[in-house]
């Protein structure tokens, strides 16, 4: 088969890595890609929202199924598109995405249903938003309803933070559009996890589970990023408890979408928090997530293509995925100043070093070619991601092969995985 694959971040090579081994594939394409797809197919130059130009280079090249990576194609109905010229995509529809692209659509879903989630409200005037504000006081959380790359959920431990997020979202319109509502929530305390599954619209299939690192620094401490690295399994999701998220959480959404008449097929992802009162949703997403996709596709043993083929045509009942008993972790290598401004252009060493240690592969993300070499060119540059017998030992052969790789201004976290060491020894 031939097989398209929409995005250009760490999430996209992953997925392009793991898609390679598929013995059902003879040809991949990414668009637009990154230099670490073009080591297993084509990069294309089309962009990721340019869905009617990917719809014709599908049809031109005969493409048997597009894989759509980030959320904003998916908001705009590129499934949709696609589906109406006959091409087979895994990923849900327009009006099945709004689950990610829209947090009021997304609250409103919830509470009708039942699903655990913190308690909120929605403002579309800023005023109604302040007396709320200072009736309530403390921490909560303020939302921008739309897309807004990750940085639309601001936490804010006091009333005058809540107010300058309301300020920043709405009057100062820092998201545009995306900021004409704002979701005000309870702030939950807790530990997170990201718990994303396969669905048909029918069987809801769990991949591992796996935990992200939002914050910039170490300790979780700075701002949020798209994250700062991941790991899986997370110890924090016991069986029961991920037997409590399937039941009480992703088989109701999977169900109250098709109760909507907006029945969903592809990945469903929920940011879970794992409070003193059970599990709570803090977003649903319509897509795999960037980084956990690296540390989980290096533990799957299944055929994803397979997998992505039964999950579009319906046939997910009685899929069970395998996963290799060893832990994994990815520490993303970032542009110094990220996720705030930052220079691009630096040349980096010891990638092919670092790519040859054994269990450790080097998703790339915001990286380019000049001058037939690469260099820095986003703000999460790699996703360097390794294999071990225990968590500990992943960790060790991560940040081993991390060592190696060089360029002026990387950073990167220190601690990634540490959560999971404190749980597996009985601690928090
Ligand atoms: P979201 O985009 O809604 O997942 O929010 C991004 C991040 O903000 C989450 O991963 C959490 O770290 C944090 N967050 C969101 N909602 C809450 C909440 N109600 N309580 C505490 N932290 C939250
Ligand atoms: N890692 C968070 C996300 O993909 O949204």
């Amino acid at each position: 088969m031939k097989v398209l694959v929409v995005g250009s971040g760490g999430r996209e090579h992953a997925l392009v890595w793991k898609l390679s081994q598929s013995r059902l594939v003879s040809k991949i394409f990414t668009a637009p890609g990154n230099p670490g797809t073009a080591i297993h197919g084509e990069n294309v130059p089309i962009k990721a929202d340019d869905i009617h130009g990917l719809r014709d280079f599908a049809l031109k090249e005969g493409v048997d199924l597009t894989v759509v990576g980030p959320e904003l194609p998916l908001t705009l109905g590129i499934t949709d598109l696609f589906e109406k010229a006959g091409l087979m995509v895994f990923g849900p529809s327009k009006k099945a995405s709004v689950i990610e692209g829209s947090k009021v659509f997304c609250k409103e879903l919830m509470e009708r249903y039942g699903i655990p989630t913190a308690g909120f409200r929605v403002f579309e005037e800023p005023d109604e938003a302040y007396t709320y504000i200072r009736t309530v006081g403390g921490a909560m959380v303020v939302k921008a309803d739309g897309l807004a790359g990750g940085k639309g959920a601001i936490v804010c431990r006091s009333e005058d933070e809540a107010m300058g997020a309301v300020r920043l979202i709405m009057e100062e319109k820092a998201f545009g559009e995306a900021g004409r509502r704002v979701v005000i929530e309870e702030f939950l305390d807790g530990e997170e996890a990201s718990f994303i599954a396969f669905t048909d619209g029918r069987t809801v299939v769990p991949l591992a589970s796996s935990q992200d690192h939002k914050p910039v620094y170490d300790g979780d401490r700075g701002p949020n990023t798209g994250g700062m690295g991941a790991y899986s399994p997370a110890p924090v999701v016991t069986d029961t408890l991920r037997d409590e998220i399937l039941h009480r959480i992703m088989i109701p959404a999977v169900r109250a979408m098709e109760g909507e008449g907006r029945p969903y097929r592809g990945i469903l992802y929920a940011g879970i928090m794992i409070t003193k009162d059970g599990p709570k949703v803090l977003e649903f997403n319509c897509r795999f997530g960037d980084p956990e996709t690296q540390p989980l596709v290096v533990r799957l043993r299944d055929d994803l293509l397979d997998v992505m083929v039964r999950t579009v045509e319906g046939r997910l009942q009685g899929t069970e995925l395998e996963w290799d008993e060893r832990a994994s972790v990815c520490v993303v290598m970032a542009s110094k100043g990220y996720p705030g401004d930052y220079e691009k252009g630096k040349v980096i060493e010891g990638l092919e070093r670092a790519d040859t240690l054994p269990d450790v592969v080097v998703f790339h993300a915001g990286t380019s070619l000049r001058d037939g070499k690469v260099v820095t060119s986003g703000g999460r540059v790699l996703g360097v991601t390794g294999l071990g017998g225990t968590i500990e030992e992943a960790i060790e052969n991560t940040y081993r092969a991390v060592g190696m790789i060089h360029w002026d201004g990387a950073y990167y976290r220190r601690d990634i995985g540490m959560k999971a060491i404190r749980k597996s020894a009985g601690g928090n």
